[in-house]
């Protein structure tokens, strides 16, 4: 066996709390009226004709009279890690197993390709006891091939018969479960039998609407980088010399960098929904940012935290139109553009193609940049904007109009992601994932397909939580992907209406001058409740509405 630190033995042991309704015997179904979706209804019932429409489910507990038909249930981890991915797994195994012994999990290793080749493990007791309560999806690994052609979903049909499987568990963000409706509907068209079942992943808190209060992993994420920045504002405040332009991770929405300045109240945060809602220029962010440096510096104050969301670029309108045409341009040219040598070709290329009403973007930005921006998408057709140094960018834009004002700065750069998408899920996360897991077993048991599993009423005490099922279909809407209009589940951007975005927008301008940081310390997984069982601001803050 190999050595384990003294908190990794001690969390294989944590025994996660449960729901009321999980703690009896066995479990009631009950399923509401139909549902639909929020906008564009017609032409989503038209895609999922065997699927829309299915009702909202909920549990009661019961007492066990008879054992569950055993089944076999392939599981796939899909897309970034989050912590609480191995709870899930091991609250659909403890469910399965309780409903009968003969029942069986699989796990599909690297992501959905496992499925494609037909790569699986069976998950056992003694392998998850090494992976209870911790984090990273190491058990069976991730990947972000996407499950969407007819020939994969005939091909999963394929691998399912050959295993006996009944049922798939797609632990994913909103693109995942997105294909794993799609997967639902064509099993359904097919008659296969086979369900398929969702698990809200994602650290970046963009996958929540009406009934998904958060997703998994942005609890623990969000604790981790606000140790992290509260350590640096620490550091900061007692030399009294640098400045931190910290980056953080949560593509497109500015989630985390909202939640991570609730709980640290540095100087500055950029909330990317916000700028875009403006239509502020780069220029403009800049000149904020500016400000506030050189208001602290009059005080004798040469030293701050800047948070900056790491999709802020794709916010920035002239930024997000150059973002645009690239997209097409690289797309509608891919052999031409593969065929060039290095990036100064690419750059000298894309000069030259792009329209002029993007070009001057373009052209004003380091070259470090325009390669950045040049790189390769991600399976998904999204920019990866992980790759983006935009705090770099930001930091020598900020500094040119701070010496103009005659001020000194001096900056150090972080990134914020990898360190927090793996720690030991905090208590609630350990706790929320034990909990969907249960909660796609009894959705698997009582026949169900193209349903997420969710747990509701989050912000209470654990016995008190209602877990559900939500048909995926209804979180759905049309969009426009790769030039085509296609369905996909509405993702949840920072809303400026939004409790968390005002009690933020009420401090940020105190936070901005006085120094007024907040230190939240590491996750604590045992002692006082208070600390132990804390939640985020955002789903507080939510809840309040
Ligand atoms: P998911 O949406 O797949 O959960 O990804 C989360 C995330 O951590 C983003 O915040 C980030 O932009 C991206 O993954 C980084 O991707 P990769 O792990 O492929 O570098």
């Amino acid at each position: 066996m190999s050595k384990r630190s003294p908190l990794h033995e001690a969390r294989l042991l944590f025994k996660p709390e449960l729901p009321a309704v999980f703690a009896g015997s066995a479990v009631q179904v009950s399923t509401g009226a139909p549902t639909q979706a929020a906008t564009d209804g017609k032409e989503i019932s038209a895609l999922f004709p065997k699927t829309y429409g299915s009702p909202m489910v909920s549990f009661s507990a019961k007492e066990r009279t008879e054992d569950d038909k055993a089944v076999s249930v392939g599981v796939i981890l899909s897309g970034g890690q989050a912590p609480g991915g191995h709870n899930v797994m091991s609250g659909l195994f403890d469910a399965l197993k309780a409903g009968n012994k003969a029942s069986k999990l699989f796990g599909f290793l690297g992501g959905p390709s496992g499925i494609l080749d037909n790569d699986a493990i069976e998950i056992t007791d003694k392998l998850l006891s090494t992976y209870r309560n911790t984090g990273g999806f190491d058990i069976i690994g991730s990947g972000r091939t996407k499950l969407e052609t007819t020939e994969q979903f005939d091909r999963c049909i394929e691998v399912c018969k050959e295993r006996g499987i009944n049922a798939l568990v797609i632990i994913g963000g909103d693109d995942s479960n997105t294909n794993a409706a799609l997967l639902a509907e064509y099993f359904a068209q097919k008659e296969t039998g086979i369900s398929v079942i969702g698990a809200p992943k994602t650290i970046d808190g963009d996958l929540k609407n009406e009934s998904i209060e958060t997703s998994f992993g942005f609890d623990t994420a969000t604790k981790t980088y606000s140790e992290l920045i509260g350590n640096i504002q620490r550091d900061a405040n007692s030399a009294k010399k640098y400045w931190h332009f910290i980056k953080l991770m949560g593509r497109s929405a500015s989630h985390i960098a909202l939640e991570c300045a609730l709980q640290t109240q540095p100087n500055i945060t950029i909330v990317s929904e916000e700028v875009l809602a403006k239509n502020m220029t780069l220029n403009e962010v800049v000149d904020e940012m500016a400000r506030i440096v050189i208001a602290r510096a009059k005080n004798g104050e040469n030293f701050g935290v800047a948070l900056i969301p790491e999709g802020l670029v794709e916010f920035i309108p002239e930024i997000k139109s150059l973002i645009a045409e690239l997209n097409d341009l690289v797309a509608h040219h891919a052999d031409e553009f593969a065929a060039l040598a290095n990036v100064d070709e690419q750059i000298a290329w894309v000069e030259k193609h792009l329209s002029a009403e993007v070009v001057g973007a373009f052209t004003s930005l380091p070259k470090s940049i325009q390669s950045q921006l040049l790189a390769e998408r991600d399976p998904h057709g999204n920019v990866q904007v992980s790759l983006i140094e935009t705090e770099k960018l930001l930091s020598e834009l900020v500094a040119e109009k701070v010496k103009a004002a005659g001020h000194g700065f001096k900056v150090h750069h972080h990134f914020f992601g990898y360190e927090g998408r793996c720690a030991f899920p905090s208590n609630f996360d350990a706790n929320y994932c034990y909990a969907l897991g249960q909660t796609a077993y009894q959705l698997i048991a009582s026949g169900l397909t193209g349903y997420l599993a969710a747990v509701k009423d989050l912000v209470k005490p654990v016995g008190e939580w209602q877990p559900a099922g939500v048909p995926i279909t209804m979180m759905m809407n049309m969009e426009q992907r790769h030039g085509e209009q296609k369905p996909v589940i509405k993702k949840a951007l920072v809303e400026l209406e939004g409790g968390p975005f005002k009690a933020f927008v009420a401090e940020r301008e105190k936070w901005a001058i006085e120094t007024s940081y907040l230190y939240s310390g590491a996750i604590q997984y045992y002692g006082p409740r208070e600390v132990s069982e804390l939640t985020t601001q955002t789903l507080v803050l939510e809840s309040n509405k």
